[in-house]
């Protein structure tokens, strides 16, 4: 059996640090309302040398040598993306580019805020069919960019930043090794105007900016998210109880201390970075799962789930033994 193991992990943000106080300058909102309805303290903010691509290869650089390789080692490359530099060519094609890759595969993946697991099931497939052997699965943002700063209900919400993870290819023959063990993804399309950007190529011919019903994303957020992460477990033939860690993406502190209430999972193993990064969309999974592996609280062999969901609505899971 071929299994996707996880060998390196990366992060990259932009040098731009934004607090909730410098905010309340521009906006009217301030620095207690945000922290009692979201968490969030801080983002960072891309400047103009600052891209998607740029950050990306970034976080890709760092998750490369975490995992001791060289960027000729890497086959593939899926992105996940909400923001991509232009409309075409693929971001991940640039990462590819600025990494000097000669030759590989190479695509971005559209899910918004659960863009992560949607490119780790696709690179995870890709991987276990046998064609390719060391992925690079990206997920890289700068919402600032698509936010109406006039908007004081979404603009102190967001941020910018990427996470990289390189997935290996490997024989294994033990079903609970190292590895992805199951993932889950869903989609209902019928939400589509809950959470959406008012522009498009093919329809506007502008890029849009960021508009969302909060209070009803919020709803959905904690049953969906709870539902996929038992669902996902399951698959892999566990249960809450096994979990070590899990990796959530960082909308709102109030939705990941609701979906851990809900699954009996203790505070303490959810990993929390909202505080510091607010939501930075498909960047906001593998962002915390970096974090948490470079402060040592994973470790190898630990169970994690991983878990989003975003504008589509889209959602997902991922169970993985790090
Ligand atoms: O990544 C994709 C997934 N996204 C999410 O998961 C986001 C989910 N939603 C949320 O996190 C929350 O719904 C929000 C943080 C967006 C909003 O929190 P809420 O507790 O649902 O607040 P609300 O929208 O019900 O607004 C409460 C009040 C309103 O005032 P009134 O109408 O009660 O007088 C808002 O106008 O708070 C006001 N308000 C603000 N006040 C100060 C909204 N935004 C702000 C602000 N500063 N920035």
């Amino acid at each position: 059996m071929i299994r996707s193991i996880v060998t390196g992990t990366g992060s990259a943000l932009p040098t731009r640090r934004v607090s909730n106080e410098e905010l309340a300058q521009q906006v009217d909102t301030s620095d207690e309302w945000i922290v009692e309805r979201t968490g969030i303290r801080f983002r960072h903010i891309a400047g103009p040398e600052e891209t998607t691509a740029t950050l990306a290869a970034d976080a890709a650089k760092a998750a490369i040598a975490a995992a001791g390789l060289s960027a000729q080692d890497i086959d593939l490359i899926v992105l996940a993306t909400a923001t991509p530099d232009q409309t075409f060519p693929a971001t991940a094609t640039k990462v590819q580019a600025m990494l000097g890759i000669a030759d590989c595969v190479a695509f971005d993946v559209a899910a918004v805020c659960s863009g992560f697991l949607y490119a780790v099931q696709v690179a995870d497939a890709m991987l276990r069919s046998g064609v390719q052997r060391r992925a690079l699965v990206i997920g890289a943002e700068t919402f600032s960019r698509i936010l109406d700063w006039e908007d004081r209900t979404t603009c102190v919400l967001f941020g910018d930043g990427a996470g990289a993870m390189v997935l290996e290819a490997r024989e294994s023959a033990d079903a609970d090794g190292r590895g992805i063990l199951a993932t889950r993804l869903h989609a209902d399309g019928r939400h589509n105007g809950l959470l959406y950007v008012d522009g498009g190529v093919s329809t506007t011919g502008t890029v849009g900016k960021l508009r969302m019903k909060g209070r009803e994303v919020f709803r959905h957020a904690v049953v969906n998210l709870a539902q996929v992460m038992e669902e996902a477990l399951g698959l892999a033939g566990l249960t809450p109880a096994d979990v070590d860690w899990v990796v959530p993406h960082q909308a709102n502190a109030r939705i990941l201390d609701a979906t851990a209430r809900k699954l009996d999972l203790p505070a303490g193993k959810v990993i929390v970075t909202v505080d510091q990064h607010a939501n930075t969309s498909a960047a906001s999974v593998p962002l915390a799962l970096d974090t948490a592996v470079r402060d040592g609280r994973i470790r190898e062999n630990d169970l994690i789930v991983l878990e989003a969901m975003g504008g589509g609505f889209t959602w997902g899971a991922a169970v993985i033994r790090f």
